[in-house]
């Protein structure tokens, strides 16, 4: 298993190409099983997240394939994102197996498309994952209330709807992400009208549902809580540029912070990122906009402590907790941060201890009584925002940290060595 060593104590200053995101892309690939002709999506961040989809969507028999390797123009020159072209006109499996999913709950989100275009789905329970139990009662609840039959058989979903789904009025007790993608897939092509509410505004929410209307699905309120969607009897093909990665350019505006340098984040959309600026600012991390994306620097010579809880977007979001906890490990002062969106979000805290963070944690809240410089450790990394908020520490650590099982975050951090590497730090990657 590959590992990242890095030399701590350098100043970070240069620009950052920011990748399409990885959570938008993953549902828009699931997307093009409601097509039976090609959707063509630009701008997909090359991570191994993206493989374990194409790769279970090729086993659905879908065609994925390279779209400039098939001739057609894609990248800007220098950008390692794939542009890909997927193709429906073969599919035909209808199971996602174990195998696959429990690499990557994502895969959840074949279901709907699946039984909205043939009318039947099995797809493997996601299981328990390092994160807490993160169920998926939500879709499977949706789906019924569409007219889905659903069986719950040796760990399978099986889901059918042999003479198509229908619409209906669903109303999410929690605006959950993924459940609010599968339903809008599903219900595109439903007979009938479909309400969403308490809908997840998410831009990667919104994101597919911009592309499913450039599919031919009719939907209103998009980025809204409320989505109504009027069922089409088939989609078409499209070609589509995933929105970039506010996740990630959040994590590199942490990289600026931390290191007190200037970053500008290419491609960076400030309003899709407002509560993290927010946040970032009363830390004295000032984001701000340029012609080609956001500006990130430290313009405060402490760091200074914040108070934050993750909330669903627009609130602060879960995926950017772990970050923002190992900026404030190096506070003048305590900081508070409660996690409401999952349990067992704090397996970074006993690896950032190690490196000589001051944290405690009293039910889902961290007290970090900020420290005046961490030291540099070898520590583990258990899922991806766990591992990238070990590497911002590392970035500020005095002396060497080497970082375990990278596999996390090559889950979804494009090239991110050679992008840190590119701005100043001291990180490589030993290979095993
Ligand atoms: C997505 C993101 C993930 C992010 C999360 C919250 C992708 C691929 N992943 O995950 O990076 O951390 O949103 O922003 O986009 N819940 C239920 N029942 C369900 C579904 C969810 O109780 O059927 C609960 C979850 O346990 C959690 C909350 O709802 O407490 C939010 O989860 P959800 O928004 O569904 O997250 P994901 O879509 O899995």
């Amino acid at each position: 298993m590959d590992r990242l060593r890095i030399i701590g104590g350098q100043t970070l200053s240069g620009s950052v190409r920011i990748s399409g995101a990885k959570n938008a892309a993953l549902p828009l690939m699931a997307a093009s099983l409601l097509t039976d002709q090609t959707l063509i999506l630009r701008n997909v961040p090359k991570v191994s997240d993206i493989e374990a989809m194409a790769k279970l969507l090729a086993e659905l028999g879908l065609d994925v394939s390279d779209h400039e390797a098939n001739g057609g123009s894609c990248n800007i020159k220098g950008d390692p994102s794939i542009c890909l072209a997927l193709s429906g006109s073969g599919l035909e499996g209808v199971t996602a197996s174990y195998e696959l999913v429990r690499k990557m709950r994502a895969s959840v989100l074949v279901m709907g498309p699946l039984l909205a275009r043939l009318g039947y789905a099995c797809v493997s329970m996601p299981g328990g994952c390092a994160i807490g139990p993160r169920p998926v009662d939500l879709h499977v609840a949706g789906l019924r209330q569409l007219g889905a039959t659903i069986l719950l058989k040796e760990g399978y979903i099986e889901a059918s709807a042999p003479k198509g789904l229908r619409g209906a009025v669903i109303r999410l007790p929690v605006a959950s992400v993924g459940a609010t993608e599968n339903l809008m897939m599903a219900a595109s092509l439903a007979e009938g009208d479909t309400i969403i509410s308490n809908a997840a505004r998410e831009p990667e929410v919104a994101d597919l549902a911009k592309c499913l209307v450039k599919m031919g699905a009719r939907i209103s309120g998009v980025g809204t809580q409320r989505l109504e969607i009027s069922g089409v009897s088939s989609l078409g093909g499209a070609d589509y540029t995933v929105v970039s990665d506010r996740i990630e350019s959040g994590t590199y505006a942490i990289v600026a912070g931390i290191t007190g340098g200037t970053l500008d984040l290419l491609g960076a959309r400030l309003e899709h990122m407002q509560t993290v600026a927010d946040s970032l600012a009363r830390v004295g991390v000032e984001l701000s906009n340029i012609p080609d994306g956001v500006r990130a620097a430290r313009v405060s010579r402490e760091i200074c402590p914040v108070t934050i809880e993750t909330e669903p977007y627009p609130g602060f979001p879960t995926d950017m907790q772990a970050q923002l906890m190992a900026l404030v490990t190096l506070a003048k002062g305590v900081s508070t941060v409660r996690e409401r969106i999952f349990e067992n979000r704090f397996m970074h805290v006993n690896e950032l201890a190690r490196m000589g963070a001051n944290i405690s944690i009293k039910g889902n809240t961290a007290m970090v009584v900020g420290v005046s410089a961490l030291n540099g450790a070898p520590v583990m990394a258990t899922d991806l925002r766990a591992s990238v908020s070990l590497l911002l520490a590392g970035l500020a650590a005095q002396g060497e940290t080497v970082i375990n099982r990278v596999y996390h975050l090559d889950r979804g951090y494009e090239t991110i060595v050679e992008k840190l590497v590119a701005c100043g730090a001291i990180v490589e990657r030993l290979r095993e």
